[in-house]
């Protein structure tokens, strides 16, 4: 049987519990692809697998859900991009060669060279045809902003001319976001700190409010939407006066319920790149043996965008 390089989480804890090992490479079943996987994505929800540092209320969700003593797969990762290797032998959706980026859901396995997911899109992961303009690093950030930005977004109905603030608006989520409001015609502002104003104010932001200056809170406005691109562990003065002061339903925390894996919004931010409307952004990317280095600087919490591991 071939065998693959792949990070293993043999237990749960800090980024030096994940081991560049070698596995038996995967094998398709009659509704899976096997994909060659060319980039993953480190992100926060990966570093929330791995530590099993999430909110005791959800610890034993969580573990029933992952794994109770540790990883239920070890090999983690959630979003990648890649080719379609092999079909199985009812899938009729996908093709090999196909170029193909989404995410595994719960059931996991990017951070490997190759991973098997189901040709139909459901909770248990989905993958659509990436867009024809991006590299393999770039689509794993379109894909897990793209899904995030785009399903808590769409629950705010924005319109043109109206206020938006994405709170959180350099990470990967937010990045995304600020672009697909103008998008829609919304009159934009980004939270972040001063040294990603100009990276925000680049994708489309028309004010820039910095959540650690003094004034942040005395400089909002009233606005018709804003969105929390960053969740419900990190807040600020600023965060905490917007949770107040906005109605339930205008206020959308991107950590309000679960991602929803969805072909048609895959396909939607397919279009939407290679229509030239959303750039991902991406931080860094990292080798699969740099794997450890790469989840100490997601867990700083300050990226920029995507956090990508390149395999191929
Ligand atoms: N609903 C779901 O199922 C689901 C699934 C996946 C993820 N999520 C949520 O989505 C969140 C966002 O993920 P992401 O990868 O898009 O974000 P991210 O890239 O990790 O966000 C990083 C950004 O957050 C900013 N930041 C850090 N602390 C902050 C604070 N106290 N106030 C304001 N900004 C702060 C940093 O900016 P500065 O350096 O400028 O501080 C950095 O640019 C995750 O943390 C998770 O909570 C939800």
């Amino acid at each position: 049987m071939p065998d693959m390089n792949a990070v293993v989480c043999t237990r749960y804890g800090p980024p030096e519990v994940l081991v560049v090992t070698r596995r038996p490479v995967p094998v398709p079943r009659d509704d899976e692809v096997l994909v060659r996987v060319h980039a993953a994505s480190v992100t926060n929800s990966d570093i929330f697998i791995r530590s099993s540092s999430v909110p005791l209320h959800m610890l034993i969700p969580f573990r029933l859900g992952i794994g109770i003593m540790r990883p239920r797969n070890e090999i983690i990762g959630e979003v990648l991009a890649g080719v379609v290797q092999e079909t199985g032998a009812k899938v009729r959706r996908l093709h090999a060669g196909d170029r193909v980026y989404g995410l595994t859901g719960f059931t996991l396995g990017a951070y490997a060279e190759y991973a098997c997911l189901k040709d139909e899109v459901s909770t248990r992961g989905g993958l659509a045809v990436m867009p024809a303009n991006l590299g393999f690093e770039a689509a794993t950030a379109a894909a897990y902003g793209g899904l995030l930005a785009l399903q808590y977004l769409d629950r705010g109905n924005i319109q043109p001319g109206q206020k938006v603030l994405i709170y959180g608006a350099a990470g990967t989520s937010g990045t995304t976001a600020v672009q697909y409001a103008k998008h829609l015609g919304a009159h934009v502002t980004g939270v972040c700190s001063a040294g990603k104003a100009d990276l925000v104010r680049s994708l489309g932001a028309d004010t820039i409010i910095d959540y650690r200056d003094r004034d942040a809170v005395a400089r909002l406005e009233v606005y018709d939407v804003v969105l929390d691109a960053v969740g419900k562990k990190r807040t600020s003065a600023v965060r905490e006066a917007l949770h107040r002061a906005m109605p339930a339903k205008k206020f959308i925390s991107i950590d309000d319920g679960p991602l929803e894996i969805s072909l048609e919004r895959l396909n939607r931010i397919t279009g939407l790149i290679e229509a030239g409307v959303i750039t991902p952004v991406t931080d860094r990317s990292y080798r699969l043996d740099e794997i450890v280095e790469a989840h100490r600087y997601v867990e700083m919490g300050h990226k920029s965008g995507n956090v990508a591991i390149t395999i191929t």
